[in-house]
């Protein structure tokens, strides 16, 4: 008789596979208790690792779940993790691609966690007005330290496993074999003879935690304490302090009050809308062209950035000027970014070379030629764009994309010039175009289909948010900022100060008023647009003078320390001065306008009005696709405050008979050529 082997201990691996991101909805969760279970009464089975795809751990909550009795369908992500805590044998989670929210929350249930250097982990909740709701505000605290941990859920930006490697949040942190790693991690503490290590045993700085709530308390911002988010996520890391049950249970009570708030309604919408206006509609769908190669015409400050932001992307980057000094300027400005990064640790050294040694500064018109994508990026004049793309044409190679980065200008106009229209389109980015998010792809008339898909894909590669929009005037952002300013003028003239609109349209929630926002981009450029169109304006239109008459004094805004306010060491005066006042008392007066103050929420009603009419009009015109990319316009370009969705979102939750009559009223008062919105318009953007 030959004696039986006994068989090697074996670690069971219990996958999450439910692709694209393995969020945690009601079947992985059903997946994971029964695994464990599995696992745990499997005599053969002495660890467990849990581990996810490349791309995931977990990317979390199932968002779509959020509002339907789904998400509350037991097994809930909290039992699935008390399933794991309680399992007498080691469960140690693998972790690549992302760990975030109720994926980080699943980790922090295991015994241990490995991670990938790459991973990346955080606590996104915040950003769509919630907070953890499965553990997370405890056991970071007992992991990481209060302050630690306050400042990764604060701020829901994720962060890289190899950025933790010493927070104690990962017991390894590993570049390569990460099975091999968790595996054999899991096998030692299956050996061990001490209790598996749990986050919710570790005791807790009570000390500690009450400094880091102080603290961070006394640091939230004007928009930080108009989100309950924020306080609610203070609270429940105070409760970590408590015993470990108690502090689970107020972070419960917490998250639950959250759920139904406008807050996370009106962000959970915008959650949705962002991923939807990626999409082409299926009039457009059509495979991108190949692209490796951007050339950006122009290296101003708009310029550089889009170069930037280029470079970023692992982009070959060509960057054409006119004259050397113009191009030396772009160079050094592009450098100072890249040394600045380095500088603060944001990125290596040889990264940043390896990125900037594909810029190729040239003065040379034939270097387009390596290009797949041409973006113009000179001055904002039809005349002066339509000569640049004169010579794109003749320079650039067959089948190049080629845009011009207008903010108002007609794209048909500039195409015309060129004999390939087909491959023209516009790229309005934002300023500074490394940094803002927002990008409109905007489509003319014989824009193919290939050419926006090919815009689209590289605003994604860019990291951007790329929206569609309709050729005209202003686009959707533009046109939309400038009813909404137009009507914070009339205000003025009606019995505002700047400094009362700017403040009501803070407290509402914008990141800057209109009139801080005029000082900072400058009035002057404002005001050539307004000679620009000075000639096709009917007289009859209610038009106001106030910024004509500052530039007349020589008042540009910050640049010259004075505009609508006034600056010392660039920081704006708290009102605004006499003269500003005599300027606006006279606009008034020469309308026969007698001034009595406004309040703030009157102030705020009548921008929003103007917002949602404007948004109605542009909507039926087929300048916006669908009625929510306009709210992730205003909300990723215009510092519209995203715990309020948008304004299209915001009119939806207004009574519908007061939005009829207010816009009446308002249309009313602003006078010839001001152009309601129908209801049947309303009926069709609110829908
Ligand atoms: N719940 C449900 N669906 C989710 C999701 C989640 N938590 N996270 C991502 N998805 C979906 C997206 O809607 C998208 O679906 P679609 O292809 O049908 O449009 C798909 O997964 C891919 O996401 P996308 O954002 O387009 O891919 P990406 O590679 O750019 O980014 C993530 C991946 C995971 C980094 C990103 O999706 C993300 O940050 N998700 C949110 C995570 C989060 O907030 N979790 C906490 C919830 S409380």
């Amino acid at each position: 008789m030959t004696p039986s082997c006994p068989a090697a201990p074996r670690v069971a691996r219990v996958e999450l596979n439910a692709p694209p991101v393995n969020s945690l909805g009601i079947a992985l969760r059903r997946h994971v208790v029964d695994s464990i279970r599995a696992a745990e009464t499997d005599p053969d089975v002495v660890a467990i690792v849990l581990i996810g795809s490349e791309k995931a751990f977990s990317a979390g909550a199932d968002v779509s779940e959020f509002g339907t009795p789904l998400q509350f369908e037991a097994p809930m992500l909290r039992d699935a993790i008390a399933t794991i805590e309680a399992c007498q044998k080691p469960v140690v989670a693998a972790i690549s691609g992302v760990a975030l929210g109720g994926g980080l929350e699943l980790a922090l249930g295991c015994h241990a966690r490995v991670a990938l250097a790459s991973a990346r982990m955080g606590a996104p909740e915040i950003q769509l007005g919630l907070i953890p709701g499965s553990g997370a505000t405890q056991k970071l605290p007992r992991l990481m330290g209060a302050e630690r941990a306050l400042a990764m859920m604060m701020s829901g930006q994720p962060e890289t496993a190899a950025q933790l490697s010493a927070s104690g949040l990962l017991d390894r942190v590993v570049s390569q074999d990460l099975w091999d790693t968790a595996s054999a991690l899991a096998l030692e503490l299956a050996q061990q003879a001490q209790p598996l290590p749990r986050a919710r045993d570790r005791t807790v700085d009570v000390a500690a935690v009450e400094a880091a709530v102080e603290k961070a308390a006394a640091r939230l911002n004007k928009r930080q304490r108009a989100q309950p988010a924020y306080q609610a996520l203070l609270d429940a890391v105070q409760a970590s302090a408590l015993l470990f049950e108690a502090g689970m249970q107020r972070e419960r009570e917490l998250f639950l009050a959250l759920m139904t708030s406008s807050e996370a309604t009106a962000l959970r919408y915008q959650f949705r809308v962002q991923r939807e206006s990626a999409k082409l509609p299926p009039s457009l769908s059509a495979q991108p062209r190949a692209f490796d190669h951007v050339a950006v015409i122009g290296a101003g400050t708009m310029g550089s950035g889009i170069a930037i932001a280029a470079l970023e992307a692992g982009l070959q980057v060509g960057l054409l000027e006119q004259s050397a000094q113009a191009l030396e300027r772009g160079v050094a400005r592009i450098g100072e970014h890249f040394s600045s990064r380095v500088k603060a640790g944001k990125l290596e050294s040889a990264k940043a070379e390896q990125l900037q040694g594909r810029l190729h500064a040239t003065l040379d018109w034939s270097a387009l030629s390596a290009a797949n994508v041409v973006i113009e990026a000179v001055f904002e004049d039809v005349a002066v764009k339509q000569s640049v793309f004169r010579l794109i044409d003749q320079h650039a190679r067959a089948g190049a994309v080629l845009a011009t980065n207008t903010s108002y200008l007609d794209i048909n106009a500039i195409a015309a010039v060129t004999s390939r229209p087909q491959d023209v389109l516009g790229l309005h980015f934002f300023s500074p175009a490394n940094v803002m998010k927002l990008l409109e792809v905007v489509q003319g008339k014989d824009s193919a289909a290939d050419a926006i898909a090919t815009a689209m894909a590289l605003g994604r590669q860019l990291k951007k948010t790329p929206i569609l929009c309709g050729n005209a005037f202003g686009f959707i952002g533009n046109r939309i900022y400038n009813a909404y300013r137009k009507q914070c003028e009339f205000m003025l003239e009606d019995g505002a100060w700047p400094e009362d609109v700017d403040q009501a349209l803070t407290d509402f929630g914008f990141a800057m008023g209109p009139f801080a926002v005029a000082d900072l981009s400058g009035l002057d450029i404002a005001w050539r647009m307004r000679q620009a169109h000075a000639a096709t304006r009917d007289p009859r239109e209610r038009y106001v003078h106030i910024l004509d008459r500052l530039c007349e004094m020589g008042r540009m805004g910050r640049k010259t320390q004075a505009g609508y306010y006034t600056y010392a060491d660039g920081k704006p005066s708290p009102t605004t001065d006499d003269v500003v006042r005599g300027v606006v008392v006279r606009a008034a007066a020469e309308r026969g306008i007698e001034r009595s103050p406004l309040a703030a929420d009157v102030i705020q009603r009548r921008a929003l009005l103007a917002m949602v009419n404007e948004a109605a009009l542009l909507f039926s015109e087929g300048v916006a696709h669908r009625a929510g990319d306009i709210d992730v316009v205003l909300v990723n370009g215009y510092g519209f405050p995203s715990w309020v969705g948008g304004p299209v979102h915001w009119a939806r939750t207004q009574p519908r008979a007061g939005l009829e009559q207010d816009l009446d009223r308002l249309i009313a008062a602003n006078g010839f050529g001001s152009v309601r919105a129908t209801p049947a318009m309303l009926d069709r953007l609110l829908a």
